[in-house]
């Protein structure tokens, strides 16, 4: 009903306003006293140091999140992180022991190849970390540890807050360990924790502009093909962004590193494809207006997120979405909103069932 969905068309738009929300509940109870306090982990200090390697397995939005995650935890922690799907970890023999931590990232808690690479990486000998939005499910109950995503229930299969939260737990868990870890200064550790806590803030500025997005999908939304371009941090976003928009919109999307285009894709652009170029990544954003001239040469209409203040792409692109400026690391959990709101825009202005997308389920439980 209405009421169920707040009053909104789909469960989907309530549950991407609802994120400062969620994000909020996922943070604050975790910072005391400038601290991040993880109640109920495990993890000892001789533990923490001992570990030579992440594994961070999953699937779908939530292996994105791990792509996210391994650029996090390596600058962060300077410790290698590996990034696998759950279907490819439990067949692939993978590198894993005692030394190992293996976090998992599961919203349902039920998702059959995830459940299956965590029993892999026990039987390895590795300590397992679950990232778990659904309480008592199946991970959260054979997990070393967990930690819980406060998103609430989500309804629409297209998952938006839950994504929102599992990157805010990386965060967390990444200063957690540094904080034993003795790897960053005071001082960074207390910038990290500050800019997580302005994140519920800056989340709610740009749901604010919500229009000039519904506006900019309301000339795109009958195109064929979409590309997402970013590099680094904001290519790991273009990952979700091209994922959201072809499971709710069914527009053939793909994310591509933006220097890997001269490689394959831009054999693709023609004129009036759609290419949506992240670009918030300060020291790469030369490069990325480098990218965007060579597909607007090409005919591309550019779609352009970045930083408040970053007035040069102005010169560039066609559309611009601007996103609060904040500390580079927590950056693509605001990059991504305002890819969930085109995705959403995109796919009710095609009419489609943007809570129930053909073919896809909510939780893959059998593999
Ligand atoms: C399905 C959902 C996705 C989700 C993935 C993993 O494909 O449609 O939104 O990211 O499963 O689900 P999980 O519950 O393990 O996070």
């Amino acid at each position: 009903s209405a009421a169920e969905k707040g009053g909104y068309e789909h469960f989907m738009f309530k549950e991407i306003m609802e994120q400062p929300k969620a994000l909020q509940d996922t943070i604050s109870p975790r910072i005391k006293d400038g601290r991040i306090v993880l109640d109920d982990i495990t993890l000892s200090k001789e533990y923490i140091d001992s570990i030579d390697k992440i594994y961070i397995v999953a699937c779908g939005s939530a292996y994105h999140v791990g792509v996210v995650g391994k650029y996090v935890i390596e600058k962060m922690l300077r410790l290698p992180v590996e990034v696998s799907v759950a279907s490819e970890f439990r067949y692939m023999q993978p590198i894993v022991n005692e030394k190992t931590l293996v976090v998992v990232i599961s919203q349902s808690g039920e998702t059959a190849d995830t459940i299956a690479a965590m029993r892999e990486a026990k039987r390895l000998g590795a300590r397992t970390f679950a990232i778990v939005n659904a309480v008592g499910s199946a991970i959260a109950r054979e997990a070393d540890d967990v930690l819980y995503t406060w998103a609430g229930p989500e309804i629409a299969v297209a998952t938006t807050k839950a994504y929102s939260t599992q990157l805010t737990a990386i965060y967390l868990l990444a200063i957690y360990m540094a904080q034993h870890m003795n790897c960053l200064t005071q001082e960074q550790i207390d910038r990290y924790i500050n800019a997580l806590q302005t994140l519920p803030e800056h989340i709610a500025q740009i749901l604010e502009h919500k229009e000039e997005i519904q506006y900019t999908a309301s000339l795109h939304y009958n195109s064929k093909s979409i590309f997402f371009l970013g590099r680094t941090l904001d290519y790991a976003v273009a990952l979700e962004g091209s994922l959201k928009l072809k499971e709710i919109s069914y527009i053939h999307s793909e994310a591509y590193a933006a220097g890997e285009l001269k490689h394959g894709t831009i054999a693709l652009i023609e004129q009036g494809t759609v290419v949506v170029a992240l670009c918030t990544v300060k020291e790469l954003f030369e490069k990325m207006l480098s990218n965007i001239k060579e597909v607007k040469a090409r005919g591309a209409v550019v779609i352009a997120v970045a930083e408040e203040g970053q007035t040069a792409i102005e010169q560039e692109a066609d559309h611009i979405i601007y996103v609060p400026h904040c500390d580079s690391l927590v950056m693509p959990s605001e990059v991504v909103v305002p890819l969930q709101l085109f995705a959403y825009y995109v796919a009710s202005l095609k009419g489609l069932d943007i809570d129930k997308p053909r073919n896809l389920a909510k939780s893959v439980t059998v593999e």
